[in-house]
């Protein structure tokens, strides 16, 4: 440092012996701030001035005037004095109000706390040069006035002088009084009580304003200790206990709740619910649940139940499923049924039982069901004898008693019918004790009404009412017939069921319109009267030959029969045969032709042959044979050693009624039987004899 302020020094003493007229140094040149001007305007050259800080600022130059210009020889700059922290109060704070720290002409501005006031009358330091001013500021806490209260009020608290914070308590000296104001005041950071002193009045409540209900006689007042009635709408239910009025109000909150049904424990026995997995209900809303196997819903004995959550908050039934338990069968005419029905009693369980006396045990065991006991009953009353029936007897009674279901046979005595139509029938059957069903038996009678009409006679005479298997006679008068038979004379059997076999009554004989007979427009001609005896004019239809001038009805229908009959056209051509008087193209029925045989050949008129054919309903019948001829050559005979024996000598044509004799030639003798050397001729074929 010292060498270059040296070197200073020496460039200023050059420049000074440059300058030609050394000058003076003026004050106003002297530009740091924050100085205390000098009283001198002006320094003459090589004059040191010791510039000074203002007040309130701490530091130092020292200049040199060299040749009108200052020089600056010491320079600590002016600053800010400073001064210590202003100081703490109880119950106050401070801050800054002028300037950023605590330096000359800071000011700080003291505030009290909440609840607090400042009781010195300024509130403000500054720092001063000597340091702060004024002295601390007191704060106090805020004072609030005595209280005074009326005889029936008693305060409890620091009443006399209570200040900021402090909480005075009032109570009514009477007990069915209660404050009408705060119960409770506070000294505020104003000064004041937070609220005025109160009185007591009283006790009374206003009727409630209810959510989801209301009011019953609602009252504008309610003395202490009244009750309060209300009630809830529908859904929902009031709280439980009753509001009474007290110096708090209404002891309860009179509040509706909707009313809801819990569903518990859900899973024993149970199959199924819906809607399944929701367990809270609201009032209306169902739950249907159905029960496993083996249980049911106790009281209904139900598998499957709709439960409804009621207005109440209640099921109508409880909503579970229970198992399924059989009753000791106490009124089932089971023996000793507290003895056979103990232990397991449980859906499925099967017990061993009996029935007393004069029952009918109906399965071995007893086995527990949803319907209870089965079988259904389990014991049932026997039947004694079956009862006597007027007119019948038992078939088949082998026993004194019978079971359910049993049934015995009936007959009917003779000359009874078994009435077998609803409700009788052959058969009482035993059913819990009783003989059920209906016998019937009917005398059987069959009866013989208007035996007048077309009747002949009858047997037996003047009887119309006839017993099961007996008969009568009916003969029909002439004109009149049993219809369904077309006979004259029929015998009618009384039948078991009271019934004729067939209805004994002779009817008009009627014949019909004959289709079928090959009459021409029958319709037409057969018309009108159709009974016995009447006559109808008829044609036949072409081809057909017309066998009566008039049609006759008679028992056998119309005759003649028939009434038209086909005729025959040419007779047919027999072998070596002709007719001998065939005159026509078309022969009636019964007409007849004549056949002659040729020359040389003979009829044959042994049975069935004869010489006529005969046109019989448009067929030729008959049989026309011709027989052949025989002859016999010399040559042939000859050869045999035989000759003709009488008649033609050779060559001869024998009929087949001619007997034709041989002999032998001379010296010689038939061969075998004599009779054999007489032949007949049969149709052309003839035995030779052999003579040797
Ligand atoms: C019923 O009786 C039979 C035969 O005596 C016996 O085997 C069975 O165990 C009995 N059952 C019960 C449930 O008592
Ligand atoms: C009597 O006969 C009827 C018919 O054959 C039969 O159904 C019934 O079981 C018999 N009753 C007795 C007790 O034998
Ligand atoms: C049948 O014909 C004859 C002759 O033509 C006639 O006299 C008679 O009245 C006829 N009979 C009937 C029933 O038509
Ligand atoms: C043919 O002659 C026979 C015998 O004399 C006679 O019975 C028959 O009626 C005659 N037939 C005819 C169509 O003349």
């Amino acid at each position: 440092m010292r060498i270059p302020v040296k070197l200073f020094g020496f460039v200023f003493w050059l420049f000074s012996l440059n300058c030609a007229q050394c000058q003076e140094c003026l004050q106003k040149d002297i530009t740091y701030e924050n100085i205390e001007p000098d009283a001198k305007a002006s320094y003459s050259d090589g004059e040191t001035v010791r510039v000074k800080c203002m007040t309130g600022y701490t530091g130092l130059y020292k200049l040199n005037c060299e040749n009108g210009k200052w020089k600056t020889v010491v320079e600590r700059p002016c600053a800010k004095k400073k001064c210590s922290q202003p100081g703490d109060i109880a119950n106050g704070d401070f801050k800054l109000i002028k300037g950023s720290e605590f330096v000359f002409g800071a000011t700080v501005l003291y505030t009290c706390k909440k609840g607090f006031e400042m009781t010195s009358r300024i509130n403000q330091r500054t720092c001063r040069s000597e340091g702060w001013d004024n002295t601390l500021p007191v704060c106090e806490a805020v004072k609030c006035p005595a209280i005074r209260t009326d005889g029936g009020v008693t305060a409890s608290g620091n009443t006399d002088e209570g200040s900021y914070g402090d909480l005075i308590h009032f109570e009514c000296v009477s007990t069915d009084k209660k404050i009408d104001g705060s119960s409770d005041i506070h000294c505020t950071e104003t000064g004041e009580w937070s609220d005025s002193v109160p009185t007591c009045k009283e006790i009374t409540c206003a009727a409630p304003v209810i959510q989801d209900g209301y009011v019953v006689e609602e009252m504008q007042k309610y003395q202490k200790d009244a009750r309060l009635k209300y009630e809830c709408f529908k859904g929902f239910k009031p709280r439980e206990g009753i509001p009474k009025c007290s110096k708090f109000g209404w002891t309860l909150k009179p509040e509706c709740d909707e009313v809801t049904c819990e569903l518990k424990s859900t899973t024993y026995g149970v199959e199924k619910i819906t809607p399944e997995g929701k367990t809270i209900f609201r009032a209306g809303e169902r739950v249907e649940i159905t029960c496993a196997e083996k249980y049911w819903i106790s009281f209904t004995k139900e598998i499957t139940k709709s439960f409804k959550c009621q207005d109440d908050g209640k099921w109508d039934m409880e909503p579970v499923c229970r198992d399924i338990k059989c009753e000791v069968p106490h009124d089932q005419d089971v023996f000793r049924p507290n003895f056979y029905f103990s232990g397991d009693m449980k859906f499925g369980a099967k017990q061993n039982y009996s029935c007393i006396s004069g029952y009918d045990q109906m399965a071995a065991e007893a086995t527990c069901t949803r319907d209870g006991w089965t079988p259904k009953p389990l014991c049932v009353e026997k039947c004694g004898l079956p009862p006597k029936v007027d007119f019948a007897d038992t078939t088949n009674m082998t026993k004194n008693e019978y079971n359910s279901g049993e049934k015995v046979e009936y007959s009917c005595f003779y000359k009874y019918t078994l009435d077998q139509h609803h409700p009788y029938s052959k058969y009482l059957t035993c059913e819990q004790g009783q003989w059920r069903g209906n016998i019937r038996c009917l005398k059987v009678t069959c009866e013989l009404k208007s035996t007048t009409y077309g009747v002949e006679k009858i047997k037996p005479e003047d009887k119309t009412i006839f017993r099961a298997g007996e008969r009568v006679e009916i003969t029909c008068a002439e004109k009149y017939w049993i219809s369904f038979t077309k006979e004259i004379t029929k015998s009618f059997k009384c039948q078991d069921d009271g019934k004729w076999d067939n209805e004994p009554v002779c009817q008009d004989i009627k014949c019909e319109v004959p289709h079928d007979q090959d009459v021409f427009r029958p319709n037409f001609y057969f018309s009108g009267d159709m009974k016995f005896g009447a006559k109808q004019n008829y044609s036949c239809i072409s081809g057909y030959d017309q066998m009566a001038a008039e049609a006759t009805c008679t028992r056998d229908g119309w005759t003649p029969k028939p009434l038209c009959v086909e005729k025959c056209g040419l007779p047919p051509k027999v072998d070596f045969a002709d007719t001998t008087n065939m005159t026509k193209n078309e022969y009636n029925s019964g007409e007849k032709v004549e056949y002659s045989c040729f020359y040389t050949y003979t009829l044959d008129q042994h049975h069935p042959y004869s010489k006529y054919l005969t046109c019989e309903q448009g067929q030729w019948r008959g049989n026309i044979r011709c027989l052949k001829p025989c002859s016999v050559t010399v040559e042939e005979m000859d050869k045999r050693g035989i000759r003709l024996r009488w008649g033609k000598q050779e060559n001869k044509i024998s009929t087949h009624e001619d007997q034709i004799g041989f002999e032998c030639q001379t010296g010689k003798n038939v061969k075998g039987n004599v009779n054999d050397l007489r032949q007949t001729c049969n149709d052309g074929v003839m035995n030779l004899p052999q003579c040797v």
